[in-house]
Order: C-alpha cells, then structure tokens, then sequence
C-alpha cells in the first residue's frame, strides 16, 4: 500500500513589521539595475555611479533585505559601519532607513558610521546579529572620482557565503519597489557619539558605539597585553604604524598608544579623511613610501613598522630596509603561534591546521610539514576560509594580498597582525633583553625551512575581454595540453644561491613541465568553485599563477600573475634579489599567455 501522501504544511507566516514602524515605511517604486554584482569581496563602484543615481545604493540595499527575507530580517539585529570613504555618511543613513523598514529591531552603528571590517566582524558576533553591512571598497582609492564598495556579513562575521551572494544577485534584477522609514522631519540618526536611540516607542533601535572598544578588548583576550607593553618599552624599540588616512587611526590610537603605552608619533596618517588623503591605502611598500622612509633612516631607532589598508583588514610589515612578504609572514607565524601568542598556546594540541590561498607561495606549506599539520590550498577570498575556521579546521590563514588572521574573527585582520608580528619580536628578543630585528626573525626562518621567493605582477585596466582571452588562450593551450597528466614529483631544489632562473631548467630559459586550472572543493561543507586561477609549474619548481582580479570596481580588468620559487637555506639565498630569481619564469609565462600579444602590454603595470 502507498503511504498517503504527506499534508502539505501550511506556509510559515511572514513575520511582519510593528505596526508603528509600518505606519512610517515610504514605499518607492523602482526598475532592476543591471550589474549590481558582487566581487570577491562584496560590490565595488565608482563613487559617481552611486553619486549620479539616487536608486543604486537603496535598490542594492533592498536586494539584500529581499534575499534574506523577513524570516531573518523582523525583529533582528544588524551592524552597519565603514571605511569612512566618501559617501559613508550617506551610505550609512540610507542603511538606517531601509533596515527599520525591513523590521530589523536594532542596528549597531559605529560611531561617526565608522567600522574596520574585523571589527564590524566582531560586533556582528557580539551582537547576535543576523548580519553586517560593510561600506568599504578596502584599498581602492576613495574620494568622489574613487571608489566606494559595500559587502555583506554573515552571522559568523565572515564573508557572505556564495549562496547567499548569488540570492541577492539575482534580487536586484527582481527589485519593483524601496522600502525606506522617514525618522521625521526629513532628518537621519545622529551617528555622531556612542548612545542609544530609540524610535517608535522601541519598536527600533540604534545603538552607537566607540569603533575601537570591543575590538580592543578581542584583541586583549588574543594576546599577552603585559608582556607587549613591557616589550614596546625596551630602550630602543620604535613603531611606526601607517593608518594611511583610512580606517584604522582610531582604532591603532586606541590599541598602540592607550593600552601598550607607545608614544603617539608611532602613528602615521592616524585621521580617517573621506578621500585618505588623495593616497591608495593598499599596504604594500609600493604605497607606502613615507613609511618605508621613515623606517630606512640610519639611527631613527625604529624596530617595527606597518600599515593597514582602508578598512583595516590588510597589514604590511617591516623592518629597517626590508619588507616581509605575505608569504612568509603566514609562515612565520605559523612558526611562532604556539610559543609566542596566548590565544595560540592555551589551545590543547597546538594548531590544528593552517591555510593559504591558492596563489599565495607556498612558505607556510614548509613549515606545517615540520609541525605535522594539514594546509588547506583554497580559492582567492577570504569566504573559503571561512568554512574551516568555523569548524575548527585551521586557527591561521593568509594570502598573497597582504591578509594574515587567525580564528579569534572571521575576517582578515591588520591590527591582529601587528600585534601578532609584536609578539614573535617579544619572544625572539634575547634573554639580554636584545631588541631582535623583524630581517634576523625572517632570515632564522630562513635558515629553518629555506627561503621562499614571492612576487605578483599585475596588469591593471586591460580590457575585460584581453585579460578573458589571456585565461581562454591557457586554457586551450598549455592546460588542455598536460590534461589528463600527472603533475611530476617537484625536482630536488637547488642548492646554491646564485639566484638564477635556470636551474632544473634548460639553460635558455625554465621548462614548463605541467599547467592545469585550480578548482576547490569546500571540505566541510561541500561548496566548490571551478576556474580558480591557471597554474604552470616549471622544472626548477618555480611557479606561475594567473588570474583575473574579482575587486575592480570598473570595467576594466586586472590580470594578475603570481610567481614562486624555493631555494634551501645555504651561502648567498639571504642576499638575492627576488626580481633575479622570478624575472626569467615571470617572462616565460608572460611568454606562455601571450600577454603581449593580447592584451599590448609589454610589462606589468605593477610588481607587489
Ligand atoms: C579581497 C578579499 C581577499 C582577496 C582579495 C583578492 O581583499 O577580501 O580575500 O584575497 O580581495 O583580490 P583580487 O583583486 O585579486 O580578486
Ligand atoms: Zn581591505
């Protein structure tokens, strides 16, 4: 017999509004927008496309709120903040109005609309919320002829998950009307100081807070305030951090000067300003010239020296003369998590895994080998880290584009990271009580586990369809070629530090031995993403890394290609120049894409 068919249950009612928060909401009517999508990380736009149309930001907005549905959004929490760019206090006003209509009971604000992403992620989990709202194009320029961006927080803190993303992709081209409150008279909230502020009899509430308190007090929990600050007090010992006129002043006073006690000099470009300063607050020493001055300057008594990017989730780090790549920090870090991080040492069992990046160089791979625990290779955006943080997979991860954090959030952190590199500088200094340099704690980790070399060449505002037709050329080419095949058993590195790029090569130039396109499967949850960056690996172990960049906010496109290669601890690795070692296989992929040939640029715009 069959089984009677199952009752249909009835639909969940629709949570609905209070009726007095509906007696204010004004409904706009108004037509999809199209190419309202998300990149790696959330949407990025010129500023004038926001500026010129009065319906781009509230259609997104309404989007998001239709994709999430009124099951998630009446009666919860939100937190909203930004990287204080241009059009942030508009933003923030708009995010207000739309998140009352949609029934959200109470939204955290950070005062002055202000937020970094690690602290929004943060808050976002303090609060409960069901999510945050993010006004940032991270380094891209700001200012109304730059950019501005907004992306979507998940209850973990972390990235919107893709499922998620392509809902409210798809919402925009569905969007028939607005939904917005009028607080009164025309008037938006006072974001300006922390307190709270109550509409409609309670029915909404907003609650501003100090940008930096709580992050700070994460951070204690993370790390050994005490020892820091006894540490930054060792004669001799000098920070400068550069805050790039973006997000972070604020929160590097709060961290730096107020609780380990450093002098506020330490601090560089520390007031957020709407256009930062007319500079590009991507910490890389590229854009970071003053800093890398102040740093190179014979007898200046300078130890440390960072920067964040324009919504703190980016760190550079540096020591007299010398840089550190992301590479490698990932990897000195891993090193020293157990021994030098509290958060990392009361953990039963150490580490439990670590993670890269797919086109971030494998340093950090050398070093988990040592410690006997896994690496997850996964795609470029912080989203696929997400999932193995959360389940306890990894407590570290980083990539190539100067993002570093551990599992105390589930966003890439800056500050984290400057307080992590404090640390390993805390602890490597000698019994004496001898400052030790950031360079002697890269050369140890050197001389431990060899020295992996980094760079990334970058082909900025190649045509979309140039910089398809490099990943398309690949593709039919050198990887259809090696399908199907094995990639061989990396070649014995090489042993002496001359820096060539020949080596395991033919003496005119380095071999390709196999190329293939990167694809992922999410272990925890299954999620996966195909045509994640081609890759050509080369006899000497060297490898090419292409990809196009998911972050531009115009119509243009990046073309990326990242470079690595190894060479174990022995005379002269310490004293080669990357560019020596990476030039000859940066231009035989050049050579095996037809970069030239197809998109007319004979070098890149740029090497970080
Ligand atoms: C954002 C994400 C990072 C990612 C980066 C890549 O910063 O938060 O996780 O690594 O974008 O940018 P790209 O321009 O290379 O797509
Ligand atoms: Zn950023």
């Amino acid at each position: 017999a069959q089984p009677p068919p199952a009752a249909a249950s009835p639909p969940a009612p629709s949570p609905s509004l209070p009726a007095a928060v509906a007696a204010a909401v004004v409904v706009t009517p108004t037509t999809p927008i199209a190419g309202q999508t998300t990149g790696t990380s959330g949407l990025r736009r010129p500023a004038a496309t926001l500026v010129n149309n009065a319906s781009y930001l509230p259609n997104l907005l309404q989007a998001y709120v239709n994709a999430l549905t009124p099951a998630v959004t009446v009666g919860a929490s939100l937190v909203v903040g930004g990287d204080g760019r241009y059009y942030n206090a508009t933003a923030v006003q708009t995010v207000l109005a739309m998140a009352a209509a949609a029934g959200f009971a109470r939204v955290t604000v950070g005062a002055g609309g202000l937020l970094s992403t690690p602290a929004l992620a943060g808050m976002v989990v303090a609060t409960g919320a069901a999510g945050g709202v993010g006004l940032t194009a991270s380094h891209n320029a700001a200012g109304p002829d730059g950019d501005w961006g907004i992306k979507f927080q998940a209850p973990s803190g972390g990235p919107a998950p893709e499922a998620l993303t392509d809902r409210i992709v798809a919402a925009t081209l569905a969007v028939t009307e607005v939904r917005a409150v009028d607080f009164g008279g025309g008037r938006g909230v006072d974001v300006s100081t922390p307190g709270e502020q109550s509409f409609w009899g309670g029915a909404f509430v907003v609650h501003v807070v100090d940008p930096a308190a709580a992050y700070v007090e994460r951070l204690r929990e993370v790390f050994d305030f005490d020892a820091l600050r006894a540490y930054v007090a060792t004669p001799g010992f000098g920070l400068r951090f550069d805050a790039m006129a973006a997000v972070t002043g604020p929160y590097a006073r709060a961290l730096f000067v107020d609780a380990l006690g450093l002098p506020a000099e330490s601090i560089l470009r520390g007031t957020p300003l709407e256009d930062f300063g007319g500079g590009h607050p991507d910490p890389s020493p590229a854009h970071t010239p003053d800093l890398v001055a102040a740093l190179a300057v014979p007898g200046a008594g300078l130890t440390l020296g960072a920067a964040s990017d324009g919504d703190g989730d980016r760190n550079l780090i540096l020591g007299p003369g010398f840089a550190v790549t992301p590479a490698d920090s990932l990897a000195i870090l891993t090193e020293f998590a157990a021994t030098a991080i509290p958060w990392f040492s009361r953990r039963p069992g150490g580490l439990p895994g670590v993670a890269r990046s797919m086109p971030t160089a494998p340093a950090v791979d050398r070093v988990a080998a040592a410690l006997r625990i896994p690496v997850y290779e996964t795609p470029t955006g912080w989203k696929w880290f997400g999932s193995l943080l959360a389940a306890g997979r990894i407590a570290l991860c980083g990539e190539e584009s100067y993002g570093t954090s551990g599992d105390h959030v589930a966003e890439k952190d800056g500050l984290w990271a400057v307080c992590a590199w404090l640390s390993v500088l805390a602890t490597a200094a000698d019994a004496a009580g001898r400052l030790v340099g950031v360079e002697e704690v890269v050369r140890g980790h050197w001389a431990r586990h060899g020295r992996t070399f980094s760079a990334r060449w970058d082909y900025i505002g190649v045509p979309g369809v140039s910089a398809a037709a490099v990943m398309d050329g690949l593709r039919s080419g050198v990887v259809a070629a090696f399908a199907g095949e094995e990639r061989p058993p990396p070649p014995p590195p090489r042993t002496d530090g001359d820096g060539g790029d020949s080596g395991g090569d033919r003496l005119d130039g380095p071999t390709l031995i196999h190329a293939d396109e990167f694809s992922y499967t999410d272990p925890v949850d299954g999620s996966s993403a195909a045509a994640q960056g081609v890759r050509l690996y080369f006899a000497s172990g060297a490898r090419g890394v292409l990809r196009v960049s998911g972050t531009d906010a115009t119509a243009a496109a990046t073309l990326r290609v990242y470079l690595d290669a190894y060479r174990p601890w022995g005379e002269g690795v310490g004293d080669v120049d990357t560019a020596d070692v990476l030039g000859g296989v940066g231009g035989e992929v050049a050579r095996l894409a037809r970069i030239a040939e197809l998109t007319g640029r004979d070098a890149p715009t740029a090497v970080v």
